[in-house]
């Protein structure tokens, strides 16, 4: 059923400065259809694209907390806002002004908060709807055996030659050749994992909107192919500032090498799951969250039945007493007192909790559509690596082993083998 205009209720703009004008904003803590309030927007913004009208080449929509951007300079925003609910905003901008946008961020904050980037209005106007509820799941712990046996497979040194290898990239920037190169690097070292072996393959999920490839290894099931577990990170690194060094050490070439030594032990114990495990690493992470969302969306729409999603991202920085904290927000609660139980059932590692207060990282692209996701995280919030984000985000400020990132390897082993059965 079609929504009468009326609900398109009048917004005037409060709280955020600039030059924008006033404009309509469709009010989504009520229902909402969406092709009237991409309607709605378009004859609003002028310059977004209406039925008809292609989007141009560097338009992208943004997602902020309202909260946020009542704090933020008022020059950042251009334009009024598309439309909002209570508690987010979607505004347009073009890719050239994110940079700013998250440097104003992190200037106000301290630290970026975080905001959700689209190719399109109408991907950006989901972010507006309230998550599905998921459905009540029976979580198993019985696959001891096996558990004990692969999670002592992976190994430290791996993991560090993994960091090196990605680090070594002068940044992993979602637009910059360098990170297009990153992509391609990693493309080729899972493809060695797929050799001679049928059931393996790798592929990219190019993202039509930037040129950095995220990269999918499929292990196929065996009984139950069609039931999906995702376990991952993002490759990317932010653009880097001055001379655009932004090694990225920790923040994430800990996390996608953790996921590529998941699926080398897994694999090199002979290891096939009865469902199907993909193992990703996600482009534009960075930049809103965009490989992720893109890619989390298109398996919503394809009706992909993921079980489970793992988000590895920093996992070297030893910053607090506990070894592995599970981010308690934009995740499943069920899937996190799950990968508790997994720790104190197979591992002799320490776990704790922590909050970001946003989607601050991949697991919140699947949670928002609709599937269990969490987010093991290296240390607790307020004590996390402090040199990330810069171009001292080195593996030397972990030490210089991965150590720490070799209990996450071990956790993503005993979750994969626990829930992929
Ligand atoms: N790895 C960080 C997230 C993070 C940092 C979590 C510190 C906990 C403590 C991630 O890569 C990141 O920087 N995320 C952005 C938000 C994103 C949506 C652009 C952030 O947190 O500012
Ligand atoms: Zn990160």
């Amino acid at each position: 059923m079609r929504i009468s205009r009326l609900l398109l209720i009048p917004f005037i703009l409060a709280g955020c400065a600039g030059t924008a004008a006033a404009g309509y904003a469709p009010d989504f803590d009520r229902y909402v259809d969406i092709e009237l309030a991409i309607e709605a927007a378009a004859s609003a913004g002028g310059l977004l694209p209406g039925p008809g009208r292609p989007e141009r080449a560097g338009q992208v929509w943004v997602s902020l907390e309202r909260g946020d951007v009542t704090a933020l300079d008022g020059a950042l925003f251009k334009r009024a806002p598309v439309a909002q609910n209570k508690h987010l905003a979607i505004y347009e901008f073009e890719t050239e002004d994110l940079d700013q946008l998250s440097d104003g961020m992190y200037r106000t904050f301290a630290r970026a908060p975080g905001f959700f980037a689209h190719d399109t209005l109408e991907a950006a106007l989901e972010d507006l709807k309230a998550p599905p509820p998921l459905p009540a799941r029976a979580y198993t712990l019985d696959q001891a055996a096996r558990v004990k046996e692969l999670a002592a497979l992976p190994r430290e040194e791996n993991i560090a030659e993994g960091i090196r290898a990605l680090a070594a990239f002068k940044n992993r920037g979602y637009r910059y050749a360098t990170g297009v190169d990153a992509s391609k690097w990693l493309q080729r070292e899972w493809a060695k994992l797929a050799e001679n072996r049928p059931y393996v393959s790798v592929a990219p999920f190019k993202h039509a909107a930037f040129p950095q490839e995220s990269v999918i290894l499929t292990v196929l099931g065996a009984a139950e192919p069609e039931k999906v577990v995702v376990l991952g990170g993002h490759l990317d690194s932010v653009a880097g500032y001055g001379d655009n060094a932004a090694p990225g050490a920790d923040d994430n070439a800990s996390g996608a090498a953790v996921t590529q030594e998941i699926a080398r032990a897994l694999l090199a114990g002979g290891y096939r799951p009865a469902k199907t495990i993909k193992f990703i690493a996600f482009a534009a992470e960075e930049a809103g969250l965009r490989g992720s969302g893109e890619i989390a969306a298109a398996f919503k729409k394809e009706g992909v039945r993921v079980e489970g999603m793992l988000n590895l991202d920093m996992t070297n920085y030893k910053g607090s007493e506990r070894d592995i904290y599970f981010v308690s927000d934009n995740s499943s609660p069920e899937q996190n007192a799950f990968l508790g139980r997994l720790i104190e059932t197979y591992l002799p590692y320490t776990w704790g909790t922590l909050k970001c207060g946003y989607g601050c990282s991949d697991h919140a692209s699947w949670t928002k559509n609709g599937y269990p996701a969490s987010y093991s995280f290296e240390s607790t919030f307020e004590q996390h690596n402090p040199f990330i984000h810069k171009a001292t985000d080195t593996l030397d400020k972990c030490g210089g082993n991965a150590a720490h990132a070799l209990k996450f390897a071990r956790l993503g082993v005993a979750y994969a083998v626990e829930l992929a059965k």
